[in-house]
């Protein structure tokens, strides 16, 4: 019989914030402050401080916390059914897909509904393989679509995000000007993925010519053209989506994050023509499309229209951008609430010192931008707070 291998020796436990061994993986750098209740862009933390929130837990809370009119429609969707799988039809289903096709650019007029930004990314370039018979992805510099296979794959940086011995199919980067990218685009090419306001990258524009240029480019090849809004979209650039911001249309766009408000739900919204061949089984997931996420979704459209958080998004930023250019911030970037803050100093020191001063920021891979993705619902107050709060730190 073989000896056994000899199994390395089990690590110390991790540890909590507090120092008490944990049983959750240690992958992720936390801040100093557990959330524990909140209420509309304020949280309340379980050392007692408040909390303004302008990060919105990744770009999610578009509502803000406890919402009534939203909780009343999770309660009652969760006392009627809270889930049943595609296995079966949903009005709310198609009343949450009509939801979304209203408010995406004209012509997007089919939804597929999955769970998380990555999953929606995997499964919009899975349909543009599906639709081209091709094999190749054009992505640009700085872009984060997310962890899973595809989606890293088509993500910058590879050796940080990817984490896979090999990419699924061919990616071509090219760098984030409008020729580097028209130039990329061949008779090769499944389709060009773009986040048209890049979030991760530090809520950095690429440009209505770049946009302009992949939608010319991938037209004369017969490529897809995909917009990943799953930060940019949902109201946050002060128009439902970037797409219709900048007026150029995509083939496929895909949204996640604040979609549900909190709950977990992505999409893909489709031009017929680009999922014309997909039939039963050609996509498929179990959560996606569940009664409870979609009472959310329905519920999150109904309120940003109705009460104009739209428009308001883009009077908040504007606001911001007038008074929050003191203290260690010297230019912004970025659309609406998708809101970069350019520094002097390193972006984590001024995230900390913020922390300290009971206001809630964001980082990016820039190591000098601030990012701002606060619930739609933030008040001037909070933006006034922000303001004095910056006025405070050294330049
Ligand atoms: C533009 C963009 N695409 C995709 C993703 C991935 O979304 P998820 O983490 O829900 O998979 C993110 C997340 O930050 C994102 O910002």
């Amino acid at each position: 019989m073989l000896a056994p291998l000899p199994r390395p020796a089990a690590p110390a436990p991790p540890l909590d914030v507090a120092g008490a061994p944990s049983a959750l993986l240690p992958v992720y750098a936390q801040l100093p402050v557990e959330p524990i209740s909140g209420d509309g862009s304020i949280l309340l933390t379980r050392d007692g401080r408040r909390l303004i929130d302008f990060y919105g837990g990744h770009a999610v809370a578009l509502l803000g916390y406890g919402h009534p009119r939203f909780l009343a429609a999770l309660e009652r969707q969760a006392r009627a059914l809270h889930f049943q799988s595609n296995a079966v039809p949903a009005e709310v289903r198609e009343r949450a897909a009509a939801a979304l096709v209203a408010i995406a650019p004209e012509g997007l007029s089919q939804v597929a509904f999955f769970n998380s930004g990555a999953e929606a990314n995997e499964n919009a370039l899975r349909i543009a393989f599906r639709a081209t018979g091709r094999e190749r992805v054009v992505a640009v510099e700085g872009a984060f679509h997310g962890r899973t296979a595809a989606a890293a794959a088509v993500t910058w940086g590879a050796s940080k995000w990817y984490g896979f011995p090999r990419a699924p199919f061919d990616v071509v980067f090219a760098a984030r000007t409008p020729e580097a990218v028209a130039a990329a685009i061949d008779d090769r090419t499944a389709a060009v993925i773009l986040e048209p306001i890049q979030g991760v990258a530090g809520a950095r524009p690429l440009g209505v010519e770049l946009l302009e240029a992949a939608r010319a480019a991938t037209l004369a090849h017969g490529a897809l053209l995909i917009l990943d809004e799953v930060q940019s979209g949902m109201g946050r650039v002060g128009a439902p989506f970037a797409a219709r911001l900048y007026g150029v249309t995509p083939d496929l766009l895909t949204v996640g994050k604040g979609l549900a408000g909190g709950l977990p739900a992505s999409a893909v919204v489709a031009r017929p023509e680009a999922v014309a061949g997909l039939g039963v089984g050609d996509l498929g997931t179990t959560f996606g499309g569940g009664q409870l996420a979609m009472a959310a979704v329905e519920e999150v459209i109904a309120i940003l229209l109705e009460e104009g958080l739209i428009p308001r998004a883009r009077v908040l930023a504007e606001q911001i951008r007038r008074a929050c250019a003191v203290g260690p911030v010297v230019g912004f970037q970025g659309e609406g609430l998708l809101l970069g803050l350019r520094t002097t100093r390193p972006a984590a020191t001024i995230q900390a010192e913020l922390l300290a001063r009971g206001i809630l920021v964001g980082t990016s891979a820039d190591p000098h931008v601030i990012r701002l993705l606060p619930p739609l619902v933030l008040g001037a107050a909070q933006v006034e707070a922000l303001a004095a709060a910056l006025a405070e730190l050294p330049a």
